[in-house]
C-alpha cells in the first residue's frame, strides 16, 4: 500500500526522496501526466517499474532530471541541435532521444542503444528529481495500454498497490504525454506527438521528420506498436468533416438501438444524444481537450459503457496529438 504525499510540504517528503535514491518507487506530477518513478542507476528497481505496470520489458522509458548535469552523463554526445531544443523547452513536455552511454543500462533503453531525456517543468517533479540528486526512469503512472493518470484518482486505482510512494500534485495541465524526438539519426524526427508541434521543433532545430506517418521509412517508439491510452468499452472516433454531428447522431442512435450503452465525447459547438455526453470543450482551444480526454475515457468505463463516441479534431497542433493518442486508443496502427 503506498504513501499518499499530499504534495512537497508532506512529512514523509524526505522519505520518498530517499527511498526513490534507495530503490523504492515513487509516483510523481508532471505538467504532462503523472510517472512513475525509480532510480535509473539500479537496474533491479527499474526492474519494478515494468513489473508494476505490466510493461512488455522492450518499451523504453524516459529518464527524467531535475538538470542537464544529472542526464549529460547519459549520452554519449550532446550535439547543437538537442542543446538548443534544451535551451528553449527544457525544463517542460519535450523528450530528447540521443545515443546512450555505457552509463545507461539495458532495463531502461529496452536493449536499444538510443536513451530518452526529459527535465519534466511541475514544480513537484523538479523538486523530488532536484532533492534526490539522481536520474529517474518513469513511465506513464498507469497499468500498460490503459490510458495515462492526469490526476491522483488515476494513479491511486491503477497502481495503489504496487508502488511505494504518490505524491500529489493536482491535475495534470496539459493531460497528454510529451513530445518524442529522436536526434540520434541525420534529421531530427517527431516519434510521438505532444504539446510541442513540429513547427515549434523546426523554428529553433531545422527540418524536422514526422516518424508516426511514416511508419514505412523512420523508425517508431517501441512502445507505440502496443494498444494504448485504451478504455475497456470500445472507442470509435469520427474523424473531423463537414456533418462530423450528423454522422455521431447516426452512429450514437445505431449503437442504443442495439441496446448498447453509449457514451459521447463532443465538443462545446457539438450535441449529441447519446447515454452520457461529455464536453470537450471549445473546438477553438483544443487544449481543453487534451487535458480532459484521458480523464474522461477512464469515466466512461467506470460508468459501464460499451460504446464511446469520440468527435474528432483537425490534426493540427495539439490536435494532432490527441488524434494520435485516440487512434491508439481505438487500436488503429497496431502491429500487435
Ligand atoms: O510526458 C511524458 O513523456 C510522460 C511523463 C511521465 O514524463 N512519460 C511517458 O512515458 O509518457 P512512457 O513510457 O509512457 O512513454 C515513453 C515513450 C514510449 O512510446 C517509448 O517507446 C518511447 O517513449 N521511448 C523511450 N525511449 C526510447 C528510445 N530510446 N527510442 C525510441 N523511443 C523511446
Ligand atoms: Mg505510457
Amino acid at each position: 500500500m503506498a504513501v499518499i504525499l499530499n504534495g512537497t510540504d508532506s512529512p514523509y517528503w524526505d522519505e520518498a526522496v530517499q527511498g526513490l535514491r534507495h530503490g523504492k518507487l515513487v509516483v510523481f506530477p508532471t505538467e504532462t501526466v503523472y510517472g512513475l518513478g525509480a532510480n535509473a542507476l539500479l537496474p533491479e528497481a527499474v526492474g519494478r517499474i515494468f513489473l508494476a505496470k505490466g510493461r512488455p520489458a522492450d518499451n523504453p522509458l524516459i529518464v527524467h532530471g531535475a538538470a542537464l548535469d544529472i542526464l549529460i552523463p547519459l549520452v554519449s554526445g550532446f550535439p547543437e541541435c538537442a542543446a538548443k531544443l534544451a535551451e528553449r523547452f527544457w525544463p517542460g513536455p519535450l523528450t530528447i532521444i540521443l545515443k546512450a552511454s555505457p552509463a545507461v543500462d539495458k532495463t531502461v533503453t529496452g536493449g536499444l542503444s538510443t536513451v530518452a531525456l526529459r527535465i519534466p517543468s511541475h514544480p513537484a517533479a523538479l523538486k523530488i528529481l532536484g532533492d534526490s540528486g539522481i536520474p529517474v526512469a518513469a513511465p506513464s503512472a498507469n497499468l500498460s495500454g490503459k490510458p495515462s493518470p492526469t490526476c491522483l484518482a488515476h494513479v491511486v486505482e491503477d497502481l495503489e498497490e504496487k508502488v511505494d510512494y504518490i505524491i500529489d500534485g493536482g491535475r495534470c495541465r496539459i493531460g497528454l504525454e510529451s513530445t518524442v524526438v529522436d536526434l540520434s539519426g541525420t534529421v531530427p524526427v517527431v516519434l510521438r506527438p505532444g504539446g510541442i508541434s513540429r513547427e515549434e521543433l523546426e523554428a529553433v532545430c531545422g527540418p524536422v521528420g514526422m516518424g508516426g506517418h511514416r511508419p514505412d521509412r523512420f523508425p517508431k517508439a517501441p512502445g507505440m506498436k502496443y494498444r494504448h491510452y485504451a478504455p475497456d468499452a470500445d472507442l470509435i472516433v469520427i474523424e473531423s468533416q463537414e456533418d462530423t454531428a450528423g454522422i455521431l447522431a447516426r452512429e450514437a442512435a445505431k449503437w442504443m438501438a442495439k441496446g448498447k450503452k453509449v457514451g459521447a465525447l463532443v465538443y462545446d459547438e457539438t450535441d449529441c444524444a447519446a447515454d452520457i455526453v461529455k464536453k470537450l470543450g471549445s473546438k477553438a482551444r483544443p487544449e481543453t481537450a487534451a487535458r480532459r480526454l484521458f480523464a474522461y475515457l477512464r469515466e466512461m468505463d467506470s460508468r459501464g459503457v460499451d460504446i464511446i463516441l469520440v468527435e474528432g479534431i483537425p490534426p493540427e497542433g495539439i490536435g494532432l496529438a490527441i488524434m494520435n493518442r485516440l487512434q491508439k486508443a481505438a487500436g488503429k496502427g497496431r502491429t500487435r
